[in-house]
């Protein structure tokens, strides 16, 4: 099969107050192309993906608990925004951490949360993303809303999923980018997409997938164990 053409979802003829944080929507206000988006916000998912990690995040968090929430691959903080302002917008009790690689990456996050208003529900850690998985599995937490967008090759991100699967709440839900189909199924080069593909026969669960969104690779995704698996109790 030929490699498709790179797709761009990210939307920018949109009325910037549909984005769920000010800080976020003023920085994304005079991008109208993928390059001067990457120049303002860096590599982020952008309109209307920010609007999915919001509204996903704030719809899983869970009254009378602790929700924690984690992010694999911060890179300038817009995504990271994005889960803090639905934390802060539910009301409810809870943190995120998120890890990212990349010094200067995780300065300019640290830079990006400080304005954006909801910095005091986040912390940064800067190093690989599996060191600090295994790290933050040692203290067992119950972790609610989970975006692995880090590293994207398969097998990365069918690590990260390993690591994270045994702290997940039973309700919880797995984010995901670039979840486009990029080649045969079986292509090692198949990244997010290979990943779920592994991810899927591993474990089962319910994945939904938004293919116009986000750019290139476009497609965001979601994963869940069990639709019905809250406790009404
Ligand atoms: C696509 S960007 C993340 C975009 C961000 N989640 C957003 O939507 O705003 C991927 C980031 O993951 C970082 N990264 C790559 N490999 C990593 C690893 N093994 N551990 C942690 N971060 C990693 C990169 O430096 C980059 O900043």
């Amino acid at each position: 099969m030929a490699e498709k053409t790179p797709l761009f979802y990210r939307k920018f003829d949109y009325d910037r107050r549909l984005v769920p944080n000010a800080y976020v929507a003023s920085r994304d206000q005079a991008a109208t192309n993928v390059a001067q988006a990457e120049a303002a916000t860096g590599l982020t998912v952008g309109y209307p993906g920010w609007n999915i990690l919001y509204y996903v995040t704030l719809a899983s968090l869970k009254p009378g608990d602790h929700n924690v929430i984690l992010e694999t691959g911060t890179n300038w903080g817009f995504s990271t925004i994005m889960l803090a302002q639905a934390l802060r917008d539910s009301g409810l009790d809870g943190e995120v951490h998120s890890s990212e690689l990349d010094p200067e990456n995780h300065r300019r996050a640290q830079d990006n949360l400080a304005r954006s208003g909801v910095g005091d529900l986040v912390r940064l850690h800067l190093g690989d993303s599996l060191a600090f998985l295994r790290e933050f599995a040692a203290a067992r937490p119950v972790v609610r809303v989970a975006f692995l967008d880090s590293g994207h090759d398969q097998e990365h991100v069918l690590e990260e999923f390993r690591l994270l699967r045994p702290l997940l709440d039973e309700a919880g839900t797995v984010i995901f980018d670039n979840t486009f189909k990029l080649r045969t199924d079986d292509d090692p080069e198949q990244k997010v997409n290979g990943g779920l593909r592994r991810i899927m026969s591993e474990f089962g669960g319910n994945l939904v997938n938004f293919p116009h969104c986000s750019w290139y690779t476009p497609g965001m995704a979601v994963w869940q164990a069990a639709p019905f698996a809250q406790d009404w109790a």
